[in-house]
Parts: C-alpha cells; structure tokens; sequence
C-alpha cells in the first residue's frame, strides 16, 4: 500500500489558527457522507423541477382530497347496503351498539336525556322520546336513519341534520344504539302530529298543524 496523504491517514489535522485554546480540525468527510449530499442535491433538482416546473404530482391538499374521497366513497357504498335488517343486526352488535351509545352521550343526550325519555330529573327536554313505542318520523330502521341523517323535514322543530357533523359511520351506530332499546316486533304508534300520518294518501295540508313560528319569534 502507498503511504497516504496526511488528510487522508485518519489523522486529525488541526488548522493553525486558536481561539480561546481551541483548535480547529480539518478533515476530510467520509465519501459515503458525501455521496449522500450529492445525492440529495442531485434529488432535489431532479424534485424541484418535477413537482415545481411540470406541475407533476399531487399537492397535499390534492393528497388529502383524494383520501377523503376514499373515505366518501366506501361510506356511500355502506349506506346503500344499509336496510332494516342490517340496522337490527347492528342494533344487536354490541360493539356498534356500545359505539354508538358513546355518540348519543356526546350529541344526543341534551335534547333526549340520558336514558333517552327526552327527560331529565323530571323536566322534559326538547327532543322526543326515543324509548318508547311512538314514533313520529316513522319506525322503521331506515326512516330513523334518514331522520337522523336529514333531520327533521321541518328543522325549524329543532332536530338538526347530523350526517354532516357525525359522517355516516357514527350516524349508523347511534341509529343501531336507539334501535337496541327496541324490538322488531314491537308495535308501535304514529304520533297525532305525525308528518306520516295519512297512510297511502298524503295527507292535505293539515289543518291542525301548529302554525307558522310566529313573527319576531326568531
Ligand atoms: C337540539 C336538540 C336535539 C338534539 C341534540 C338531537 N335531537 Fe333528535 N329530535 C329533536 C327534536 C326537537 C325532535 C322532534 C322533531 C319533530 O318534532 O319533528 C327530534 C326527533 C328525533 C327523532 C325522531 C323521533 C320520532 O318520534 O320519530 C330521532 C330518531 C332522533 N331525534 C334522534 C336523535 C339522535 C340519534 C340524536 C343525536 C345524534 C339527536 N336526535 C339529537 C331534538 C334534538
């Protein structure tokens, strides 16, 4: 083997000059670490004109779009296989249904009350009940979906729409929670205010409907 160069013999070489007694040194950097420079400032040419120059690739934002996308997409398909029977099935899924509950004591509870009577220590809370057997948008799992989905048809009663805040997923759950109180055989009433009622003929505009809000009421 030739006698290498001092720089190059692993020996540290101290530059002259000293500031407060420290010395510099002056050594050569190792070739991989090099390479892994050049490398990266090879990449970044490479990327910079790429993502930047041709407009190639997806921003983040674009990223993101994409997933939620995704997301959108298989929640669609999860709603359309959704049917009565599924919503049973989940309402006897204690995972679901322990999910779901989870949600109601967040998002439902202060209009429905804790055990879902729409009271709370005697005092009757804006909701209806969920717990009993009548129902005024209907009983049928999916019409409790879309109820829940939706809101009410007339918002101005107060149940809001909650698919937008919950997304689908948890609007299934906290249908399948308010469903496992319940039984597929139970039988249940329509309420005297239903929108429902009427049967196969729809209802003429009901006369006994309680009136507009009334002026300055807002
Ligand atoms: C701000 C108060 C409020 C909140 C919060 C609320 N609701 Fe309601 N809910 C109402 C009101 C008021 C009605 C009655 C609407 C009507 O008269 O048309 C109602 C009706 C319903 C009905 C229909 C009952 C029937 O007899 O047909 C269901 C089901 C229901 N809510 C479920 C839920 C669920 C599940 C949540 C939580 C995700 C929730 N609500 C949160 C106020 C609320």
């Amino acid at each position: 083997m030739e006698p290498s160069k001092s720089i190059n013999d692993n020996q540290p070489v101290l530059r002259d000059h000293v500031y407060d007694g420290i010395q510099e040194y002056d050594q050569k950097l190792p070739n991989w670490w090099l390479f892994t420079w050049y490398i990266c400032i090879i990449w970044f040419v490479i990327a910079w004109f790429i993502y930047y120059q041709m407009g190639k690739g997806l921003s983040d934002i674009e990223k993101i779009d994409a997933a939620i996308a995704v997301v959108e997409a298989s929640r669609a398909k999860a709603l359309e296989s959704v049917d009565d029977e599924k919503l049973w099935a989940m309402s006897k899924d204690p995972k679901i249904v322990a999910a779901g509950e989870a949600t109601y004591k967040t998002t439902c509870v202060a209009c429905h009350g804790p055990d879902l009577s729409a009271h709370i220590a005697g005092v009757k809370l804006p909701g209806l009940p969920l717990n009993d057997k009548e129902w005024k948008h209907g009983h049928n799992p999916t019409q409790v979906l879309t109820l829940v989905r939706k809101g009410a048809p007339d918002l101005t009663k107060g149940m809001p729409p909650w698919e937008p805040q919950l997304g689908i997923g948890r609007v299934i759950e906290v249908v399948a929670f308010v469903l496992s109180k319940h039984d597929v055989n139970e039988t249940f009433t329509l309420a005297a205010d239903s929108p429902l009622k009427g049967g196969a003929a729809p209802a003429p505009a009901p006369a006994a409907a309680p009136a507009a809000p009334k002026a300055g009421g807002s």
